[in-house]
Parts: C-alpha cells; sequence; structure tokens
C-alpha cells in the first residue's frame, strides 16, 4: 500500500507576478513587483518609485503565462498534475486596489486559466495574495499599515469568491504571512515601503509598521474566512508560512532560548493567529521589549476567533541555525535568516540543503496544530544549462526533491496528516529574492534569459519525466 493517500495532492507552485507577464494588459495595474528591477545575487534587485525606462522589470514580460497558459497546463497535464498552486493578480481585478467595480478582463482571464484546470482535472488552488499588493496601495495607505485595506482586501475576495465558487475550493489568503516579521517582507508583503526607492535588501526595518500591518492581515484574513463561511462552506482556506526551520548553533542553553525565541516571533506567531484565532502568549513582551505598539478596534479578538483557517501550508527550502553570540560566517536563508549549519551543504544561492528539516518541521506543525498539512512550496534553484542534446539533465534538481519527498514519507508514517505537495516553480520564473531567470526551479524549461534575450519556448527537463513518474505512483517511484 502507498504510504501516501490515495487522493493525495501532487503538483506545482507558481505566483502571478513570477509568470504571467502582461503587467499593463486588460486593464491590469501596477503591484508592488512590477517596481522591481531584476538583479542577481550579488547586485541586489531595487524598488523604484516610477517605472524607469532604462531599467529592467522582469515582472513585465515575466514568462508571459497571460498568452501561453494553455500549452502550459497542457504540460503540467503531461505530468500528471492533480493541483495546480497559482495565484490571482490582485491588480487584474481591482487595478489601483481601490476602485469599486471590479475590472472584468481581469477577471475573465482566471475563468479561462480555471477552465483549462477543469478540463484536465486539475485542481487549482489559489493564492489570494502573493507578494502583488497593488501599488496604489502603497501610495495612498502606505500599504497594510493602513487599516482601510482591509476593506479593499475584503471587496477582493468577495468579487472572486462569488465568481469562482464552482471552480475552486482551496484558498491560501497571503503567501507567506510571517514574511512580515522581517525587513524584507515590507517590501514582499506588508507594502510598508510608501517613498522607498533603491535595493530591497537595504529597506529600512521600520518593525512598528510592519506588525501593525500584519495586525491588519490578520483580520482581513479571518474576515474572509468568516464570509466564505457563509457563504460557500465547501471551500478550505489555509494560512501559508514560510518554514525555515532553525535549529540552536550549539547545545549552550543560550543558542537554545535563542533559537525558541526566533521560533517564535518569526516561524510561529503568524499561523498561531490565524490557526488558533488569538495572538500567542510571547507576543507581549517581545512587543513591550521592541516598543511595538499594535492598535486594535473593538471586536478585533472576536474577528480572529472567528476566522481561523482550514488547513496548514507552508514552503520549505532550507533550515538554518540560531546563536546568541555575535553572528559568525554571515546570514543566509530565504527572507528569514540564521548562521550557516556546519553539517549542511547550501544551494549557489546559499540555501542549506536539509530534507530531514522538512520532516522535522511537518511533526512539529502537526503537533502544534492537528489540522491537515500542506507542503505548498519546495525546490532547488540552480543553474541550468542545455547540454547537447538540447536537454537539461537536471539530476541535482531530482536528488533534491527525491531526498525531500522521502523525508515527506517518513512525517507521514510518523502520522502527520499531509494532503498535497506542490513544488514551487514547476516551471522556470522570475525569481522573488534576486527578480533574475538564472536561478531556475522548473520541470519545464523556459528560453529567457536575464538580458532580456530568449525566444520563451518550453522544454521538458529530465526531471520533468521523473516527477510524472513519481506522480503516477503516488511517490512509490523515486
Ligand atoms: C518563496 C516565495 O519565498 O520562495 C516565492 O513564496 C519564491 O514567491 C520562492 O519565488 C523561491 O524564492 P526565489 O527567491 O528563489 O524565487
Amino acid at each position: 500500500m502507498a504510504v501516501l493517500r490515495d487522493d493525495f495532492l501532487w503538483g506545482g507552485a507558481t505566483a502571478a507576478n513570477q509568470l504571467e507577464g502582461a503587467w499593463d494588459v486588460d486593464g491590469k495595474g501596477p503591484s508592488v513587483p512590477d517596481m522591481c528591477t531584476g538583479g542577481s545575487i550579488k547586485d541586489p534587485k531595487c524598488v523604484t518609485t516610477s517605472i524607469h525606462p532604462d531599467r529592467r522589470y522582469p515582472s513585465h514580460e515575466a514568462i508571459d503565462f497571460y498568452h501561453r497558459y494553455e500549452d502550459d497546463i497542457a504540460l503540467f497535464a503531461e505530468m500528471g498534475f492533480k493541483c495546480f498552486r497559482m495565484s490571482i493578480n490582485w491588480t487584474r481585478i481591482f487595478p489601483s486596489g481601490t476602485e469599486e467595480e471590479p475590472n472584468e478582463k481581469g477577471l475573465a482571464f482566471y475563468d479561462r486559466v480555471f477552465a483549462c484546470c477543469k478540463k484536465y482535472g486539475i485542481e487549482p488552488l489559489v493564492t489570494i495574495s502573493h507578494y502583488e499588493l497593488p501599488y496604489g496601495l502603497v501610495e495612498k495607505y502606505n500599504g497594510w499599515e493602513g487599516r482601510e485595506v482591509i476593506e479593499c482586501f475584503l471587496r477582493y475576495c468577495r468579487v472572486i469568491f462569488d465568481r469562482y465558487q464552482n471552480v475552486v475550493k482551496y484558498w491560501l489568503t497571503f503567501n507567506e504571512i510571517n514574511s512580515g516579521t522581517t525587513p524584507l517582507g515590507a517590501v514582499l508583503s506588508t507594502g510598508t515601503i510608501r517613498g522607498f526607492e533603491g535595493p530591497a535588501s537595504m529597506v529600512p526595518d521600520r518593525r512598528q509598521e510592519r506588525f501593525q500591518a500584519l495586525h491588519h492581515m490578520f483580520l482581513a484574513s479571518a474576515l474572509a474566512v468568516r464570509y466564505a463561511r457563509d457563504h460557500y462552506p465547501h471551500f478550505r482556506i489555509g494560512s501559508m508560512n514560510i518554514m525555515t526551520t532553525a535549529y540552536p548553533l550549539t547545545p549552550n542553553p543560550d543558542d537554545v532560548i535563542a533559537t525558541q525565541l526566533h521560533n517564535n516571533m518569526m516561524i510561529w506567531f503568524c499561523s498561531d493567529v490565524q490557526v488558533r484565532g488569538a495572538y500567542p502568549f510571547y507576543t507581549g513582551r517581545f512587543f513591550e521589549e521592541n516598543g511595538i505598539v499594535i492598535k486594535k478596534e473593538e471586536g478585533d479578538d472576536e474577528i480572529l476567533r472567528q476566522g481561523t483557517v482550514d488547513f496548514y501550508a507552508c514552503s520549505y527550502y532550507m533550515s538554518n541555525c540560531i546563536t546568541a553570540k555575535e553572528e559568525r560566517g554571515g546570514r543566509v536563508g530565504n527572507i528569514i535568516k540564521g548562521v550557516p549549519n556546519p553539517y549542511l551543504q547550501a544551494s549557489d544561492w546559499g540555501w542549506q540543503i536539509d530534507p530531514q528539516g522538512l520532516r522535522y518541521s511537518l511533526n512539529e506543525i502537526y503537533a502544534r496544530y492537528q489540522i491537515p498539512v500542506m507542503v505548498v512550496e519546495n525546490g532547488l534553484g540552480a543553474y541550468d544549462a542545455r547540454e547537447e542534446d538540447g536537454m537539461v539533465h537536471d539530476t541535482y534538481r531530482i536528488d533534491y526533491l527525491r531526498r525531500h519527498i522521502e523525508q515527506m514519507k517518513e512525517a507521514v508514517r510518523d502520522g502527520v496528516d499531509l494532503i498535497g505537495y506542490t513544488p514551487w516553480g514547476c516551471i522556470d520564473i522570475v525569481s522573488a529574492s534576486t527578480g533574475e531567470m538564472a536561478k531556475r526551479y522548473g520541470f519545464i524549461y523556459v528560453n529567457k534569459f536575464d538580458d532580456g534575450s530568449g525566444d520563451l519556448s518550453r522544454e521538458r527537463k529530465e526531471s520533468f519525466y521523473w516527477y510524472k513518474k513519481v506522480i503516477e505512483t503516488n511517490g512509490e517511484v523515486l
């Protein structure tokens, strides 16, 4: 008997701004990523307050999924996908975020995408806001710092819930909501960057704004859940978090306590609110010691209590270590950072590869919440090159994924209720952290390069055939 459940949701994951392109087509407005230039690991991507004609903005064309979605979804179907994690681009529906009426052409695009998924029996898993905040809301309200954004988000949710009620069942309100606890989260998620122009990595660390913004995001998510419960009880709505497991660098109790404090605020805080419906006990001291004061209105606590999620979802790429001492050896990580682990090897971008950390994390998550869990991002960003036969032989990617799936199965044997797995960037897309195409994750190679060249044609990589077999055998043949 297979280890994984028969209805296991095998698939792949993407985000609208990283693949759609067509950034100003059919009435779409600019979102934060549309204001971000391309970069690389050496040369950080920059946020601009207006579009500079001499600079490159990778989201503007991305991989042109907007015009090629039919072919791309057909390739996903060929691999046997049961599920496709994608996001709706908020600014296709409400171009500046504040309009009263939605943009019909934007809605019609997702009608077509969902119809195409349906044709192949692929279940969409939709992230409502995946690092795509309307730039208009940044300018007007400093992003989620403004309480007004809650209503803008709810208007957007009501429209898409009503429109796609029969074709989408699984939703995530925010991508990696806990990124808002980190400085970079201001660019990616909370949008608390009004007037900021410069390298994303240099964005000022304004915690008060970000934590206030997070409070508004919690409320918005809870109210969206409540609306869905009242109108569409068949929906399943999840909390989505970055799971960068942190280990103490040494058994020194100072390191152990530092790790616990780190994990509390960076890893668990947001999901504790979204799954359990209240601010956790440890936030009191953290806010006090960091001079953070959350402005709450009467009734907020009740909203959070009533709007808890149905399942927990996370990205998992790597783990890191925490030390109480002065940091040594530089910081590593995907948004949530720590110090390097001497027992692990890292990708070319310094992300430490730790398949067992996935088993460990899944057990921790399930022990804490006892609700279904889904891994909605995992994968290896790598420099791929086509070889003489024209194919990318990405055995390193296969190896990474195989080792993680093995550990996922271990977690299921441990008793974790794991319902799905959608590896990141199932087709090569623009990197979120660096804004480059060179960091590829896909099973499908996209002929597009950072200097703007490339005809956008698609090619199956070796991992494409491998993953097809994995799905076919429900994870038994790895
Ligand atoms: C996650 C994001 O943090 O990591 C994705 O949800 C992102 O949007 C992914 O693309 C991989 O990160 P990167 O920077 O390699 O694209």
